[in-house]
């Protein structure tokens, strides 16, 4: 598959106006993705938990225009107008309107909210980018009629990789990898699959609970420490070593090893982190509390025989894996011990989910 296969042949069918409403998770990577090559194209493959319940629902109405000129679109958070988003989104209907050529015939009313707090820190851009992407292969499903399940979902997944990266992770199953490895079958770089081989009952349910450890805005953008990959003294190893831990997650995926799950998440999360501290110039993302949250995990671990583990997204969030089993002790070990580092006491149980709805 090659990016020209994604430009569509004549629109056979007209339409005046309608709307669409897709909901669409977050995820988080357990093999992380941190740098990339033009065009969004990832430098190691990933793979991530799909989530249940942080979930972006955006509706997308559509009317024809008089001319095609200009792309024309008003975007809503929670009701409210904002044309702060305007710039990220015309950057992303500019680089995909070879694949989706109607995006200037039309005007569009993007309305969009999140299931979890607009300001907890949480990337709302896998989940917001995918539910754009897939009213936007709505629009495009309705005016090619003979699109199949499978092409649709690849080609949504293909557009939501061009808004952001992790997005095109968001799509469909509960673990997707993204990124060209050559031991997983049907994987690319240019969209996320569905994890293909066997997966162990002990992963069934497994529990995410994020750790609200600071809500506020990333003090350096995803786009800027992909960029600093560039020329990164250690990015080549990096690179070879995400590849070599996609391949270990194989076996553990299929053995049910949670040790070895635990180790390679957190070293995975922590070398996240690493690549952005010896980066030129340098930054930490990470606060006091995420570290003493880690301590914590670990310690708890050490006494308890929990599998308990924790990983890191780019902020100071901590999100706790654990096996569905070990739900209510763990709930009572955050209340008792974790809550105090969140920002407000607050933090949001998810699990692992199946990926986007249309209402
Ligand atoms: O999707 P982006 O470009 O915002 O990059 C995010 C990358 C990480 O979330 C840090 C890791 C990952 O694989 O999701």
């Amino acid at each position: 598959m090659v990016e020209e296969n994604f430009i569509p042949k004549k629109y056979t069918n007209s339409i005046e106006n309608g709307s669409f409403t897709w909901s669409s998770p977050s995820n988080i990577a357990l093999v992380k993705y941190w740098g990339k090559k033009e065009h969004q194209i990832p430098e190691n493959p990933s793979i991530s938990f799909t989530l249940n319940h942080c979930k972006t629902t955006t509706k997308v109405g559509f009317s024809k225009k008089e001319d095609a000129d200009n792309f024309s679109f008003d975007i809503f958070l929670d009701n409210e107008k904002k044309d702060d988003f305007k710039p990220k989104i015309e950057t992303f209907f500019k680089r995909i309107e070879i694949y989706l050529p109607f995006l200037k015939a039309y005007h569009f009313k993007i309305e969009t909210s999140n299931t979890f707090p607009h300001s907890s820190g949480i990337a709302s851009s896998a989940s917001g980018m995918s539910a754009l992407a897939l009213c936007l292969m709505s629009v495009e499903k309705e005016l090619l009629q003979d699109v199949s399940e499978e092409n649709f979902t690849k080609k949504a997944s293909f557009l939501a990789r061009l808004g952001s990266g992790s997005a095109c992770r968001s799509l469909e199953g509960d673990l997707v990898v993204w990124g060209s490895h050559e031991a997983i079958e049907g994987s690319s770089d240019l969209f996320g699959v569905k994890y293909p081989y066997q997966v162990h009952p002990n992963f069934k349910n497994y529990q995410d609970t994020i750790l609200l450890v600071d809500k506020g805005e990333k003090q350096v953008s995803s786009t800027i420490g992909h960029n600093l990959m560039h020329g990164h003294p250690f990015a080549q190893e990096r690179f070879k070593q995400a590849n070599k831990n996609l391949s270990d997650m194989i076996s553990i995926l299929k053995d049910g090893d949670l040790d070895k799950f635990i180790a390679l998440v957190e070293s995975e999360a922590l070398t996240l982190h690493a690549m952005m501290m010896t980066s030129m110039p340098y930054f930490i993302l990470m606060k006091p509390n995420t570290l003493k949250i880690i301590n914590k995990i670990w310690t708890y671990r050490e006494v308890s025989g929990s599998k308990v583990c924790f990983t890191l997204d780019a902020g100071a969030n901590v999100h706790m894996l654990y096996p569905e089993n070990e739900a209510e002790n763990i709930q009572e070990f955050i209340k008792s011990e974790l809550v105090t580092y969140c920002q407000k006491d607050e933090y949001i149980n998810d699990k692992i989910g199946f990926g986007a709805k249309l209402l």
